[in-house]
């Protein structure tokens, strides 16, 4: 027995390093169990356990028959962005505009120079009760309220307290990638949630659950790549449907909160229907994120849920990183507290808007509809990514190819609209009918 798992372990940290140094990459094939077993005379079931502790572990996804391949975004390297040249405009970055932050220099002043040592509250009273007004402000019920540093973070946190390697999580279709990545990389088995102009659609959230899936992740607003929101109506409906299923465990991702330009509607049903005794043991969470209203570097994100979920989540974080650093959570409380905060945060959330729509309303001019609706992003449906990004690239624009987003959603490219002024967005607008509107042809050609 001790000889087989020794067996097991040289193997999986030699196709572990194989990983890491690229030998083997992304989307790369292992080798079939047999044929491996074979050329290293081991047992079949010895190959067969390194590939399922790889895949606990996030670094390969069997596919049935088709094989075990490398995942997507294996958690042994940082990808680094390559940087985009001076004479190309960046709409690929998914960024927030930082002209639009609060003044980073006056929140500093609010950290107190005393240091803070072991054996103090994890929250911040003053950020907690900021935090509780946003919150109240939309209904959501944040008694129970932890901070941690980032959305991605918190649903790493909730995931992390709940599922086990294998469960099955719904994630949106298209969706952001680093949320697909992150459930890959826990060894959990992302499926997919069809998304339209307002979110999550039922038939995708009903084939999703019918799947056997654990938890949920939704954007209810400023949904990356598409900038859809869930409004009211789509809402009620998946609500509805998530009432008969109290085993799931819904999580809400408002990365981009109050910046987003739309309001916020939840999915889930312990939040608006809160007498409902049929889904008491829900368990849920709601992060929201400052990364995109105040700054990503910043790290600090409020998360809301049932009792069980954050207090796994506290008392885990305080095995660990204990808490988010109170410097970070004074210069994000001084920041929510001032006295023009909501008056930025309008404002920003309008600069947003008037550029999705600059951008929006000339691809109309052109006869190019597009459906996004709130935050940073535009989404063009497109029938060949690859060759729209790279003739967007010969004019000048560098913009984002949907495939790193979708599972079984039709192709797209994402716009980031975020820093760009009105004239920018006109000729990029311009630029994308020039590709994808096809001329007239010539008389007597
Ligand atoms: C949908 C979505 N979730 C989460 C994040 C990351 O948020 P954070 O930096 O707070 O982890 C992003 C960033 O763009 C996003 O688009």
């Amino acid at each position: 027995m001790l000889q087989h798992m020794a067996k097991i372990d040289d193997l999986a940290t030699e196709i572990e390093r194989q990983i890491r140094t690229g030998q083997l990459a992304p989307g790369d094939r292992l080798a079939p169990v047999r044929q491996l077993a074979d050329d290293r005379g081991l047992a079949p079931n010895t190959v067969a356990a390194v590939y399922k502790t790889l895949a606990a572990r996030g670094l390969v996804q069997g596919e049935g028959r088709r094989g075990t391949f490398v995942t997507s975004r294996p958690a042994l390297r940082m990808p680094v962005d390559e940087p985009v040249p001076d004479h190309l405009v960046d709409m690929a970055r998914g960024n927030p505009d930082p002209t639009l932050f609060p003044d980073l220099a006056a929140a500093l002043k609010a950290v107190p120079s005393k240091p803070l040592l072991y054996g103090s509250e994890q929250v911040l009273p003053t950020l907690a009760a900021a935090f509780r007004s946003g919150f109240d402000a939309d209904r959501v019920d944040s008694t129970e309220l932890a901070v941690v540093a980032g959305a991605l973070d918190g649903i790493e946190r909730v995931l992390g307290a709940h599922l086990r390697p294998g469960d099955k999580v719904g994630v949106e279709d298209p969706g952001y990638s680093s949320v697909t990545e992150l459930v890959i990389a826990m060894g959990l088995r992302p499926t997919p949630v069809a998304v339209d102009a307002q979110g999550p659609t039922p038939a995708g959230m009903k084939t999703a659950i019918e799947e056997g899936i654990a938890a949920v992740i939704v954007t209810p607003r400023a949904q990356n790549p598409t900038g859809c929101a869930v409004d009211q109506e789509r809402a009620s409906e998946l609500r509805q449907l998530l009432q008969r299923h109290p085993e799931v465990l819904a999580i809400e991702d408002d990365h981009a909160g109050p910046i987003s330009g739309a309001d916020y509607h939840s999915i889930i049903p312990e939040l608006v229907d809160r007498n409902s005794d049929a889904t008491k043991d829900r368990r849920w969470a709601v992060v929201r994120s400052v990364a995109k209203s105040l700054g990503p570097d910043l790290r600090v994100s409020a998360l809301a849920g049932d009792a069980t979920t954050i207090a796994r989540v506290r008392g885990r974080q305080a095995l660990g990183t204990g808490w988010v650093s109170h410097i970070l959570q004074h210069i994000v409380a001084s920041m929510l507290t001032r006295s023009d905060h909501q008056a930025t945060v309008a404002a920003a959330a309008a600069t947003y808007a008037k550029r999705r729509n600059a951008l929006q309303r000339r691809l109309a001019e052109h006869g190019i509809p597009t459906a996004s609706s709130s935050g940073l992003n535009v989404w063009i449906p497109v029938d060949d990514e690859a060759s729209v990004v790279s003739a967007m690239e010969r004019r000048g624009y560098v913009i984002r190819s949907g495939a790193s987003f979708r599972m079984d959603s039709p192709p797209g490219v994402r716009v980031t609209v975020a820093g760009h002024d009105h004239d920018v967005l006109v000729a990029a607008a311009d630029a994308m009918a020039d590709i994808l509107t096809p001329r007239s042809p010539r008389r007597g050609a």
